[in-house]
């Protein structure tokens, strides 16, 4: 059985996704939060980074959590949460005893799972706001990505995006 990661992010318009990397969000739509929420409750396992973590520790714990992080000299686990650097772990097989894992950021998390290739499907969701600073939604990259869009949904009156890709290459 193949595990299936997919990433959830939520971002502005200039692809911005926090603007205070010890805060979670707190500018998603209420629309944003009911998706987000209803469709995190079908995956068994999430990765974020490590201040990712911190913003949100509280409901974090409570699920089966993978912390990017380059702290750890070797994979440690506490209760539900594990901590794994990707330079001294194999991510693809720590990850293969779960079905479905949601890729929760920030920006270097997305982009090392992407270029690991332990992305299958995005949905972006793009709120009405322009930030013209904060944390980018993707950060360190090296190659370009391809992506098919699956599906585009108007969440709000506002313009609130859903926007679900493909990763195609
Ligand atoms: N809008 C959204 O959808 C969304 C999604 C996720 C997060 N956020 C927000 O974004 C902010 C945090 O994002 P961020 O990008 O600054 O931080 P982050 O990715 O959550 O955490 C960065 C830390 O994670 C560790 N890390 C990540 N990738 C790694 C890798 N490949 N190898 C080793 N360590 C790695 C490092 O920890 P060490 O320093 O321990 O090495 C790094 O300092 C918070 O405000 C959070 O709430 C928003």
């Amino acid at each position: 059985m193949k595990t299936k990661f997919t990433a959830f992010v939520a971002a502005s318009v200039d692809g911005r996704i926090s603007l205070d990397p010890g805060k979670s969000p707190d500018w998603t739509s209420r629309e944003d939060q009911k998706f987000f929420h209803a469709a995190l409750a079908k995956f068994d396992a999430v990765v974020v980074g490590r201040s990712t973590f911190e913003a949100a520790r509280k409901s974090l714990e409570k699920r089966n959590t993978y912390v990017l992080s380059s702290r750890p000299t070797k994979i440690d686990r506490t209760g539900l949460v594990t901590f794994v650097n990707p330079s001294r772990a194999d991510l693809r097989k720590i990850f293969e005893k779960h079905t479905a894992v949601a890729v929760l950021g920030g920006g270097r998390v997305y982009q090392t799972m992407l270029d690991e290739k332990l992305m299958d499907e995005i949905y972006v969701t793009l709120e009405p706001l322009i930030f013209g600073q904060g944390v980018p939604m993707f950060i360190g990259g090296t190659s370009t990505a391809g992506l098919q869009l699956l599906a585009a949904r108007k969440l709000n009156h506002a313009g609130t995006l859903l926007l679900h890709y493909k990763v195609t290459k």
